[in-house]
């Protein structure tokens, strides 16, 4: 039997290179070794967007055909959106009746969102359930790993500890899942600054040619080099961690043995090649290796039916799943049971 993986995602539109090294890339790959549900997160979305919900569903249409081009396949892995499952919610709200304020209160997303958004009021219950609900989304298919990134760590850490409360009060009915830690690389922005679509220094799946351009000749570089013969230091360049990734295998003009990142960084480091031809040689590679994903992006917006259509199967699939789930913790909580 294959361990079963769960992840989730904040509808947050068309996806960028963060995401695709930080997490999709990941998601793709665990498809080959376990039984995957990948779902769109639009519950958790309100618990901040809760005034401007207008967007949402939008939203998690293209994220959906993000996830789809890159490579999720809906013959591999369940897709589906968190609010066609009432059932997580049904779990959320008997989580919620057993989970401590303090370990909300001390969560640490929890403070440091409360300090950093300050243009919407998030002194709300909804807000503060947020590992809650996460909990909840993780639980009811008793996953046994969620690849997560590190900032999602402490709300794992809170489902493996709602879990085992809810096992002591009612019997060993939920699985403690574990994180699946991948490491991945750092994707900066322009600025330097990891990718975020909040700093809005991203370069999205679905950039055109021109925009990828653009973007990349907006890059910060090595402050050293002013001159195309002043002496580098890649490791502290921006655009140099993007040519590991992209300069490697995928290039068009990589030869065996020495690749192109590596070329790059001695030249660099040597003073002979300048910045302007160092991101052109990047951008080359970027929009080659994204020209497969956006052919696929571009069939599956032409076809909306098929999207619904994955996400039709995929919630049926999950429901099988989530819905044998409740009715259990209801005989366990000896409440009525739809059975
Ligand atoms: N909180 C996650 C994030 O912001 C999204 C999420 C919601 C999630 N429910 C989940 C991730 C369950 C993993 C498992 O990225
Ligand atoms: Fe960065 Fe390339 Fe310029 Fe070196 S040559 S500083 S790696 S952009």
């Amino acid at each position: 039997m294959k361990q079963r993986v769960l992840s989730g995602m904040r509808p947050s539109g068309r996806l960028h290179l963060g995401h695709l090294h930080g997490a999709l890339s990941n998601w793709v790959e665990l498809q080959e070794k376990y039984e995957c549900f990948y779902f769109v997160a639009d519950w958790h979305a309100l618990t901040t967007e809760y005034e401007n919900t207008k967007n949402i569903k939008n939203d998690s249409v293209d994220m959906v055909i993000d996830w789809l081009s890159v490579g999720l396949n809906p013959e591999k892995s369940t897709i589906f959106v968190q609010s066609q499952l009432p059932e997580h919610s049904e779990l959320h709200l008997f989580l919620s009746m057993i989970t401590p304020l303090s370990w909300l209160e001390r969560c640490p997303t929890y403070k440091e969102q409360l300090k950093e958004i300050s243009q919407r009021d998030l002194h709300t219950y909804g807000f503060l359930g947020y590992p809650v609900l996460q909990a909840a989304d993780i639980l009811i298919y008793k996953a046994d790993k969620v690849p997560v990134g590190e900032d999602q760590l402490p709300h794992l850490e809170l489902t493996r500890e709602i879990a085992r409360r809810f096992n002591s009060f009612y019997g060993e009915i939920l699985t403690e899942p574990a994180a699946l830690l991948t490491k991945t690389p750092k994707i900066p922005g322009n600025d330097g600054r990891k990718m975020s679509k909040s700093y809005n220094n991203c370069i999205y799946l679905s950039d055109e040619p021109s925009v990828i351009s653009k973007k990349i000749s907006s890059y910060i570089t090595d402050p050293a080099r002013i001159h195309p013969t002043d002496l580098g230091h890649p490791e502290i360049c921006p655009i140099f961690a993007l040519h590991k990734i992209y300069s490697d295998n995928c290039s068009p003009r990589f030869q065996s043995g020495v690749s192109e990142a590596n070329k790059t960084e001695e030249l660099c480091k040597k003073g002979k090649i300048g910045c302007v031809k160092c991101k052109k040689d990047l951008t080359e590679n970027i929009i080659k290796s994204l020209e497969p994903i956006q052919i696929k992006q571009k069939e599956l917006k032409k076809n909306p039916a098929e999207i619904h259509k994955i996400l039709k199967t995929g919630s049926e699939k999950a429901r099988a799943i989530a819905g044998k789930t409740i009715n259990e913790i209801r005989d366990a909580l000896k409440l009525w049971n739809t059975e």
